[in-house]
């Protein structure tokens, strides 16, 4: 008997480790397939289940029970990318290039890629603020796409980053400064966007290959990129004349600030006593006066005497300049750097063995701003039509749905108006708000369109999707996915159902998810959104208790007139920031400063304000700021109806968290992604010693929730 029982473990668990792939690794791939339009053409695949690893999917390598690869370029894929590739933890390589795969790419990728290649797709919006964590990738392209917007200051974490290619995109605004901290980067490839201003953030790099063609940079040529084997330029609005010197308190690039003109590299085709030599002397002193940041101001003074003195001779040298480009295409400066200058498509090829660069001077496009060019260096993004992906409703469609609005579909009052649940003949349930027309003031319809068209953009696992409006008969209507555990608000605060109290963790795990929308929100969106209305009534919970933020962007539908309308201050009330409450200024800070307060409702049960409570009692952060850093306080602090079930050092982090969200001066709060990575790494140390402590337990016995995080426990 023994003996069978022992084989049948033995076989179940050698079954288990040969055919079984990663139960997140299935759902992650089942949720990708779906999300493509479930492809006939991916052999193998299924939208749920199945043994990727075990039954060769197509294009899936694996590595044991763990999927590291997925090479599906040239498949004719449509569809999505859907949400759920986060969930690869082992995938190193994604290449999906070569398809026509749209819509935005995902917040949600997966964080040990090393190759990721979505070139050649029809994906638009602008780059997920993810990027800045995926420390390991090597090689990103992301070319010919649709692509759009700023770039983003997301490149101070890839320090392996060699190859990097946003080619042939709509890219716009200037680069961010955090281009310079691409330690390893090695190719970069910028060409055919609508990139503008200056390039000096790209001359500390040790680049083999640069190509910024055809856009519309400006500024000087950086002397230093003379050292690039290949570098193609052309079809920008540099300024041909001498480097003026730069402003007094730019930084030195980081790298090799040069001092002296002996460092600088040995002109190859300039010849001896031409004005280029003129220019290099000035260039010198220029970058003397940048390492002389310490003597700065003295600099400056005197930058702006040298400046204006090179004014007056340049006014006399610029025509011979002017003569020189009609004669030859390209000033001699250039002609000194040796660039290789092509007209339109341009790849570089010739990588190895051009020990001298060839100039191949073929004159640049004439026309640099063509019509086409939309985006201008400040904003004129905000007239670009963004496809509207929110469905029309019918204003009679939505009243059968809802029972023409009846007192029993009502499922609360929000900002700006009335929430109706709305049940449809095909079965799908959804919410529908009612807008008060006495909030907004009445728009115009393209202004509405507008808002909901950038509000139906939001997609986030804690963001509540706008799926739908309506606009007819003046009536104003917004149609979202319906989330049918109740707030947070009402849970915390009316559940008398004690199946339905929150343990610590749920609460740990609800304060991260509404951390990651509003990070979502200020730091990936861009523009930012504000939300301006953050409280525990709009954090709705579904059935696994997972946050998910309502409202996101509504405050678009009423600017400036937050003061003015009455139900939202009171609705907000006790969750305003001071500035706010003051002087009516709100900003990304103020939403932190209102998730503080949240916080602090899942810490102690307790609402913003009850007038319930003694005097020193009714305003939860006036009483319950000063006493979040000492231990013996916080324990009478918490929510009673954890019968004291929580981790200690877990509780005073979450304190510390909350103490840095609603400090008073907006500036010294921390940005959401810092919250929400605090808030990661106290999930992470509580899971870790729940695991020590489980090894402690012996692996037979799974201690019950209560018992792992009973009280003094020891993380
Ligand atoms: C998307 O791909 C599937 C399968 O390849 C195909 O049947 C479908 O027609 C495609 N849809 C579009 C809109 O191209
Ligand atoms: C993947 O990255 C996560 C952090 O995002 C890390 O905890 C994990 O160990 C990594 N896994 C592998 C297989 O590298
Ligand atoms: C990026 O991907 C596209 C499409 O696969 C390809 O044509 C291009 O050469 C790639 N760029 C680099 C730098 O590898
Ligand atoms: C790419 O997406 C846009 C909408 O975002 C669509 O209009 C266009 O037809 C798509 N291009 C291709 C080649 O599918
Ligand atoms: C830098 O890039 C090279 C390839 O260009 C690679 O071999 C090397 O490992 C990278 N270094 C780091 C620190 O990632
Ligand atoms: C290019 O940049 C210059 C300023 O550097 C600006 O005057 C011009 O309008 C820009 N052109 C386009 C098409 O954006
Ligand atoms: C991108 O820019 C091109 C040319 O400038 C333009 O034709 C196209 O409509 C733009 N696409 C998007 C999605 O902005």
């Amino acid at each position: 008997m023994a003996t069978w029982a022992t084989l049948i473990a033995i076989l179940a668990l050698v079954s288990s480790v040969r055919a079984n792939t990663d139960s997140s690794d299935v759902q992650a791939l089942g949720v990708l397939y779906t999300s493509l339009n479930s492809p006939p053409q991916l052999i193998n695949w299924a939208p749920s289940g199945g043994d990727p690893c075990g039954n060769s999917w197509k294009g899936i390598s694996c590595s044991g029970s763990a999927v590291t690869a997925i090479q599906l370029s040239g498949m004719g894929l449509n569809g999505t990318l859907g949400y759920r590739l986060s969930d690869l933890a082992s995938l190193k390589t994604l290449d999906l290039s070569d398809n026509n795969i749209h819509d935005s790419i995902p917040y949600q990728l997966p964080p040990n890629v090393t190759y990721l290649n979505l070139g050649k797709n029809n994906f638009s919006g602008n780059l997920p603020y993810s990027f800045s964590q995926m420390g390991s990738l090597t090689y990103l392209n992301l070319s010919h796409n649709s692509l759009f917007q700023q770039i983003g200051d997301i490149f101070g974490n890839l320090k392996s980053l060699s190859e990097l290619d946003f080619s042939f995109n709509n890219f716009s605004g200037s680069l961010p400064n955090s281009f310079s901290l691409l330690s390893n980067l090695s190719s970069l490839y910028l060409e055919n966007n609508q990139l503008s201003g200056p390039v000096n953030m790209l001359t500390g790099l040790a680049l083999n290959t640069l190509n910024i063609a055809n856009n519309n940079f400006s500024g000087w040529i950086p002397q230093e990129f003379s050292s690039i084997p290949n570098l193609i330029i052309g079809g920008n609005s540099f300024a041909n004349g001498p480097a003026p010197p730069p402003p007094p308190f730019t930084p030195p690039p980081p790298g090799k600030p040069r001092t002296t003109q002996s460092n600088s590299p040995p002109s190859k085709n300039g010849p001896e006593g031409s004005p280029t030599t003129r220019e290099e002397k000035k260039q010198g002193l220029a970058t003397g006066a940048l390492i002389g940041i310490v003597a700065g101001s003295v600099f400056a003074a005197l930058c702006i005497i040298f400046a204006l003195v090179l004014c007056l001779r340049n006014v006399k040298r610029r025509k011979n300049d002017d003569d020189d480009d009609v004669s030859n295409g390209r000033s001699d400066r250039m002609d000194r750097l040796a660039i290789t200058v092509e007209g339109e498509t341009n790849k570089v090829t010739n990588v190895e063995g051009s020990e001298t660069p060839v100039a191949t001077l073929k004159p640049p496009p004439i026309e640099k701003q063509t019509p086409e060019r939309v985006f201008g260096k400040t904003g004129s993004i905000k007239k670009q039509k963004v496809p509207m992906t929110a469905t029309s409703y019918t204003v009679a469609a939505l009243q059968v749905a809802t029972n023409s609005f009846s007192q029993d579909s009502l499922l609360g009052e929000g900002s700006l108006g009335r929430v109706y649940k709305a049940e449809f003949p095909n079965g799908k349930t959804l919410a529908v708000k009612k807008v008060d027309s006495a909030a907004v003031s009445l728009q115009e319809e393209d202004i509405f369109l507008d808002a909901v068209s950038n509000m139906s953009r939001l997609r986030h696992p804690n963001i509540i999707p706008l799926v739908g409006y309506c606009v007819e008969h003046g009536q104003r209507l917004l149609v979202y996915e319906y989330v049918g555990n109740g707030t947070l608000h009402e849970v915390l605060h009316f559940s008398d159902d004690t199946g339905k109290r929150l343990n610590w963790n749920a609460r740990v795990k609800i304060a991260l998810g509404a951390a990651r929308a509003l990070e979502y929100l200020h730091e990936v969106c861009l523009p930012s959104v504000v939300h301006r209305n953050f409280k525990s009534a709009n954090v709705l919970l579904d059935e696994e208790l997972n946050p998910h933020l309502s409202d996101c962007g509504i405050a678009s539908l009423a600017p400036n007139t937050e003061r003015q309308v009455s139900t939202e201050v009171v609705g907000s009330f006790g969750y305003s920031a001071p500035e706010f409450a003051m002087s009516g200024i709100y900003t990304v800070k103020s939403d932190v400063y209102s998730f503080g307060v949240v916080m602090l409702e899942l810490l102690t049960g307790r609402k913003p304000l009850d007038s319930s409570r003694s005097r020193a009692e009714q305003s939860l952060v006036r009483w319950a700021a000063p006493q979040l850093h000492d231990i013996d306080s916080l324990s009478k602090m918490v929510d009673p109806s954890l019968n004291g079930m929580y981790p200690a050092k877990s509780l005073s982090r979450f304190a510390d968290i909350i103490a840095l969200c609603v400090q008073p001066e907006p500036e010294f709060r921390p940005p959401m992604s810092e919250v929400v990575q605090q808030l990661v790494r106290l999930m992470q140390r509580a899971s870790i010693a729940r695991r020590r402590s489980g090894e402690e337990l012996g692996l037979s016995y799974r201690a019950p929730e209560h018992e792992q995080i009973a009280p003094e426990s020891s993380f």
